[in-house]
This record gives C-alpha cells, sequence and structure tokens, in this order.
C-alpha cells in the first residue's frame, strides 16, 4: 500500500517544495496523484494553474480537516498516492497527520528552523494516541547546503534531541526544486536546459521517494515499476 503523506513545521522550512517534488515522483512513476493544498498561502494551488502541470497530480485546496479526510479516504480506496501540504499551522500539521501513514517535518538547516522541527515532533508525540494506527513521522533536511560548517553541526545537534528519525536523504539546495514553481510543470517535465541541475534533483527525489515508501509499492501489475530515466538511475 502506499504511504498517505503529510509534511508541515511549525517553521516554513521548504514544506511545498517537498510535497510537490514527491507528487513529481510519483507521477513521474505513473501513479495518480492527490495533492492536498492545506497550507496558508495555497503555493501549490496557484502552482496547478501554471501552464504544463501534469494530469496525474490533482491538487485539492482545502484547510477543512472533514475534507482532508474525505480526499484522503477517496485517494486510499482509489490506490492513489495522496500526499499533504500542512503547512506551518498547528492545528493543520496535526490533523493532517492523524490522516496519513507518515508525516514530514522539513528542516531548513538553521538552528530555528531546527528547534521549530523538534517542536513539531513534539505536537505529534503528544498526538500519537490518536489517527490512524502506527503512522509514524520524521526528519527531512531540505534545501540542504552541501559546505559543512558549525552552525550546520549545531542543528544536526538540537536534531539529535528529539526521538523522532530523520531520514538519510533530504533535497539539496537546487534552482531545480524552484523551477516548477517559476516555469509550471515538474522536475520530471521541464527540459534540461531551464534550470542546471534538474539531472540530480530527479535522482535526488526519486532516492527520497524509495526512502519514504512511495516507489516500490505498485498497486497493479501492469504499472510500470519505473518510467522516467532518472527514476532507474536512483533505483
Ligand atoms: N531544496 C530546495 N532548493 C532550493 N530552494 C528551496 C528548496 N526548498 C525550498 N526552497 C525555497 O525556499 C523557499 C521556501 O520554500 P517553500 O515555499 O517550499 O516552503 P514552505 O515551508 O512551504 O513556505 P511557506 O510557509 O511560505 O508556504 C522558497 O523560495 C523555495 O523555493
Ligand atoms: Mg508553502
Amino acid at each position: 500500500m502506499l504511504p498517505v503523506v503529510s509534511i508541515g513545521s511549525l517553521k516554513t522550512s521548504g514544506t511545498s517544495t517537498l510535497a510537490l517534488t514527491l507528487a513529481s515522483v510519483a507521477a513521474a512513476a505513473e501513479i495518480p496523484v492527490i495533492l492536498i493544498d492545506a497550507a496558508r498561502d495555497g503555493d501549490l494551488s496557484a502552482w496547478a494553474k501554471l501552464a504544463g502541470s501534469p494530469k496525474r497530480i490533482c491538487v485539492e485546496r482545502t484547510r477543512d480537516e472533514g475534507e482532508i479526510e474525505r480526499l484522503v479516504r477517496g485517494a486510499r480506496r482509489r490506490g492513489d498516492f495522496a500526499v499533504i501540504d500542512a503547512g506551518d499551522m498547528g492545528s493543520t500539521i496535526q490533523a493532517a497527520a492523524r490522516q496519513a501513514d507518515r508525516a514530514l517535518i522539513p528542516v531548513r538547516f538553521s538552528p530555528l528552523s531546527a528547534r521549530y522541527a523538534v517542536e513539531t515532533d513534539n505536537m505529534l508525540t503528544e498526538d500519537a494516541g490518536y489517527g490512524r494506527r502506527g503512522r509514524d513521522w520524521c526528519f527531512v533536511a531540505t534545501a540542504v547546503t552541501t559546505i559543512p560548517s558549525r552552525i550546520a553541526r549545531n542543528v544536526e545537534t538540537i536534531i539529535e534531541t528529539s526521538h523522532a528519525r530523520r531520514l538519510p536523504i533530504g533535497l539539496v539546495q537546487r534552482a531545480a526544486y524552484e523551477a516548477p514553481f517559476l516555469y509550471g510543470g515538474t522536475i520530471f517535465t521541464l527540459p534540461d536546459e531551464i534550470a542546471p541541475g534538474l539531472d540530480r534533483a530527479r535522482a535526488e527525489a526519486a532516492s527520497l521517494a524509495y526512502e519514504i515508501g512511495i516507489l516500490g509499492h505498485h498497486r497493479r501489475e501492469e504499472r510500470p515499476a519505473v518510467q522516467d530515466e532518472a527514476l532507474s538511475v536512483a533505483a
């Protein structure tokens, strides 16, 4: 079964970028996607209006808990991949995580982002008795800069104070991840010349999707496991 994924942190930390990137990997692997935009600002709904958004990604804008539940139930029934951009509001993050199998807490490598990520983990821990049985959550590093620094090491220390797992892969800071918000489409549908590093972004995004359990759980025999060349690179 495809996991329902919710994404949110009490501080702006690349939530919408991560949600769109995971939706894009699933769509590139021919998995229908329902992308629920429950964030305050509706960035993903705005993205959906741009040219070139793939037919396989259906964006629904709602911040209502009952409506999120209904959309997730429909996606589970059809075997679609559901991903929720829960944004940065505690009540929405909590409500979305209750509907999900796996909640992701994006962490930018800044001390403020890390502290709010830990606070988000604490909030989800307090709420653990509600929602789907067996649901879990973990930290995902976003907009990672590859230059090592003392600040980055301190951020690691802050994150390690939590019991929640940190995924071994995250998203490096790349213009490629921002390109879809400017031009429409996804990192898999945009042409290589539009942004540097699209190929690396595709491979990285696919690896992350495997780690989260989005790829490798195909519903139908006839569905090709991997469509895009970049996905096979990452596999
Ligand atoms: N991996 C990345 N590489 C490059 N830029 C990134 C990456 N992740 C996020 N960003 C940039 O950081 C900014 C915030 O990202 P995003 O909008 O995804 O975060 P958010 O948590 O949804 O924020 P908001 O609360 O404003 O909705 C954006 O300008 C986005 O393009
Ligand atoms: Mg957002």
